[in-house]
């Protein structure tokens, strides 16, 4: 019964007008990647500063954006920033928000009772039909789903994007065991809509990305912390020796210290079947790192100073 229904609900839904909830570092870049390809997009937040302040985000990376696109013409870069930013409309109303939705993405604070308690409200002013996503980093898509009906739960799925949206090319599009063939699909497509490449997986702590950075980067964590050599010199290992963009340091302090150590703390304290593994027992430098306030590029300083 639930896969003849969904089949009406979904079978000729290109997802056209998109809500993200939360206009912060990821929810406007989810915003700004949406709109570039022409989706009609709305943006919500707590209060107009928080929507000023996620429209200045995009507005400035849009012109990153437009700069390498049209080198030399400053006129079509500022109609291009104009014609992205008129796809964008904002509103601190989240159940006006959401209520024309074909696709709502959530992008808030990481706290799984927030998310629940919004998803318990969204689900209802969302229209029939529409499909319901969390951005989140390390919560399970299932706990933040409990608020939800068995007939919302199907049309509910993680769509976990990376930092920075504009530039990095995955989607995990998490896959529940309640949500439904066509939910997926359409995710699916949206995602290579937006001009990026979804990885489909099931709902485990950390999904892909996460499941394999995570330990890296506290094993990273762990060498500097056992004298092996420098922040400096495992960072050049490996981005030389591994070919990756940025070293592990480079890395913690672009995603923010707070946010790995929430991610390692809860994963080694109910992590299902993390709890308990010593690739996630808390290290002493992160912690005091974290204490301090250091918690990378945002603050200023983290493993390396940026003053
Ligand atoms: N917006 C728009 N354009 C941007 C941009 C942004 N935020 N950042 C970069 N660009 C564009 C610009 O056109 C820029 O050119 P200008 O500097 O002339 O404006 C061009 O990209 C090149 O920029 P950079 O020289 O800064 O780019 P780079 O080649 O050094 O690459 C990077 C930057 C893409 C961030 C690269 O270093 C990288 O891939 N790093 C690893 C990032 C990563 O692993 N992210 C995942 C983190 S984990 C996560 O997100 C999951 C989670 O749940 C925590
Ligand atoms: P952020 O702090 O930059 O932004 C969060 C925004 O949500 C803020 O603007 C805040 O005002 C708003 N907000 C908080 N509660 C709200 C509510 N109830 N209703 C509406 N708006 C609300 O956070 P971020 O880094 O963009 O992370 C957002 C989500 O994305 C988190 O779940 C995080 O785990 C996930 N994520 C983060 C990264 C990353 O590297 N930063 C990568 C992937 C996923």
């Amino acid at each position: 019964a639930t896969r003849a229904l969904s089949s009406r609900l979904y079978s000729s839904a290109a997802i056209n007008r998109l809500t993200v909830i939360g206009g912060g570092q990821m929810g406007s870049g989810i915003a700004q990647v949406a709109a570039t390809s022409k989706h009609d997009v709305t943006l919500v937040d707590v209060n107009q500063e928080a929507l000023d302040r996620g429209k200045g985000y995009i507005s400035k990376s849009l012109k990153r954006v437009a700069k390498k696109k049209f080198a030399d013409d400053a006129k079509a870069q500022s109609e291009f920033v104009e014609q992205v930013m008129s796809r964008i409309r904002t509103t601190t109303n989240p159940a006006e928000g959401v209520a024309q939705a074909d696709l709502v993405v959530e992008a808030i604070v990481e706290n799984i009772k927030v998310k629940q308690d919004l998803f318990a409200s969204l689900a209802k002013a969302a229209p029939e039909g529409s499909i319901l996503a969390s951005n989140t980093s390390s919560l399970p898509i299932k706990a933040i789903a409990t608020p939800l009906t068995a007939e919302q739960k199907a049309r509910f799925i993680g769509l976990h994007f990376f930092n920075p949206v504009p530039q990095m090319k995955l989607v995990e599009v998490v896959r529940t065991e309640e949500a439904s063939q066509e939910a997926v699909d359409n995710a699916v497509a949206f995602v290579k809509a937006i001009g990026k490449s979804p990885a489909v997986c099931k709902d485990t702590p950390g999904f892909i990305v996460n499941r394999l950075l995570l330990p890296y980067m506290m094993e990273s964590i762990r060498l500097l912390e056992r004298d092996v050599a420098s922040a400096k010199d495992i960072d050049t290992a490996m981005k030389l020796g591994a070919g990756y963009p940025m070293g592990p340091f480079e890395l913690l302090d672009y995603v923010g210290l707070d946010t790995v150590k929430f991610i390692v703390d809860g994963w080694y304290t109910e992590g299902e079947g993390l709890k308990g593994d010593k690739q996630f027992v808390s290290s002493g430098k992160l912690n005091e790192l974290v204490k301090n306030g250091h918690l990378g590029v945002k603050t200023g300083r983290g493993f390396y100073d940026y003053s």
